[in-house]
């Protein structure tokens, strides 16, 4: 009986092969190594029939040639086609998974950091809308009352700190290098690039200075034409302060009124000066500090003359503007404020279109709590 022990081997084979199979996998052997363990099983059964097979007859000759890459060839077919077939490591495929983990992981820090950015970008905006809506407000303050007043009004509370106005006007005046081209109590600019300050409240409404700081072709220090028609004074500030330091700067000098120091008289250029008479100043207690909240009237003396007022800011600044015309040249103009009364005299000259019509008038006026 020579087919009974093919036949056992080859059920022996099977039962091992099932075996093997179970076993691994309820080992938890992946799939492909299931496959492998049968595979083997299946190999060794071919070792086995091998051994049992009849001899083969003896080749010679080109017959063994031929047999021989015959086998060689059969064998190459068998490996290449069975590599082929199962499932080989691949180091691009293991790369690509860990890849796949890191790639999350990196997402989602880069995510985080998108949205942080996100926040910040919001915050800005948000920042950005308060600020308008604040300047939107400022304009429903009471009628009559001059530009600037209604915008250094709202200053002080922007930023945290407890600084004045004026004194955050200094500290602008600092951080952008005025002091370059210009002298404030004899310190400053070496060479004289530009004009001294110290009487440019006397001479320019904040407003007027702040125009002069945004565009500074607005108007011209007298005697500095060439410089003016160069352009010395840097346009930058335009772009690099926000409105809130230049009214805090425009403060600032506002406040600077020493009559002693000869500073140049501003040419306006391009406003229409010849319309109206303006009169600003500052409203202070006895011990030197700005009354918000205090009515100026100002009465030019002349029959038919027509008297205006108007209110002090935060920092104890006012503007007036009153309605006179060329033949009131020379008149006296009263202004008062808590029963103090100031007078000047109104000199212009009706043929001049460059030099603005204004007078620059500071009232001392007792504390109403103490009086
Ligand atoms: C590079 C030099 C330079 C710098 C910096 C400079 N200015 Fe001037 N400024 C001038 C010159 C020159 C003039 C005179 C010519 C003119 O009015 O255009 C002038 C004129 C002025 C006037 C008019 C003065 C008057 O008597 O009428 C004011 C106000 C003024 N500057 C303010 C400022 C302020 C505030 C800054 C800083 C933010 C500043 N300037 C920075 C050169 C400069």
């Amino acid at each position: 009986m020579p087919q009974s022990p093919v036949i056992r081997k080859v059920g022996l084979a099977v039962v091992l092969a099932v075996a093997a199979w179970a076993g691994s996998g309820a080992l938890g052997f992946p799939r492909v190594f299931q496959v492998m363990f049968a595979t083997y099983v299946a190999l060794g059964l071919a070792v086995f029939l091998l051994l049992d097979a009849p001899p083969m007859p003896r080749l010679s000759g080109r017959a063994a040639v031929a047999a021989l890459v015959g086998f060689y060839l059969a064998l190459s077919v068998v490996y290449i086609g069975g590599a082929s077939l199962l499932p080989q490591y691949d180091p691009a495929v293991e790369k690509g998974k860990i890849e796949k983990i890191l790639k999350r992981k990196r997402d989602r820090a880069l995510a985080d950091r998108r949205a942080t950015a996100a926040l910040l970008a919001r915050v800005g905006q948000l920042q950005a809308q308060s600020d308008h809506l604040a300047t939107q407000l400022a304009r429903f303050a009471p009628a009559g009352t001059p530009m600037a007043d209604r915008m250094t009004g709202m200053a002080p509370d922007a930023p945290a700190e407890r600084l004045t106005v004026t004194e955050r006007g200094a500290e602008v005046y600092e951080l952008y290098e005025c002091y370059n081209c210009h002298k404030i109590g004899g310190k400053g600019s070496v060479k004289k690039r530009g004009p001294v300050l110290d009487n440019i409240g006397g001479l320019l409404t904040i407003n007027d200075i702040r125009k002069k700081i945004l565009d500074p072709a607005y108007l011209y220090a007298e005697g500095f034409e060439k410089e003016h028609k160069k352009g010395r004074m840097p346009d930058k500030y335009r772009d690099l302060m926000t409105e809130d330091e230049v009214l805090s700067l425009a403060t600032y000098l506002s406040t600077l009124k020493n009559p002693a120091v000869d500073t140049p008289r501003p040419v306006f250029v391009r406003a229409d000066v010849q319309h109206g008479f303006t009169v600003f100043g500052y409203v202070r207690d006895a011990a030197g500090a700005g009354v918000p909240g205090v009515e100026v009237r100002a009465a030019p003396m002349v029959k038919g003359g027509h008297a205006a007022s108007g209110t002090t800011n935060d920092g104890g600044y006012y503007e007036i503007f009153l309605h006179m015309h060329n033949e009131n040249a020379g008149a006296t103009v009263a202004v008062s404020a808590r029963g103090v009364t100031k007078k000047f005299v109104a000199e212009y000259d009706p043929g001049d279109a460059t030099t603005r019509r204004q007078q620059s008038v500071d009232l001392t006026v007792a504390d109403p709590a103490r009086a």
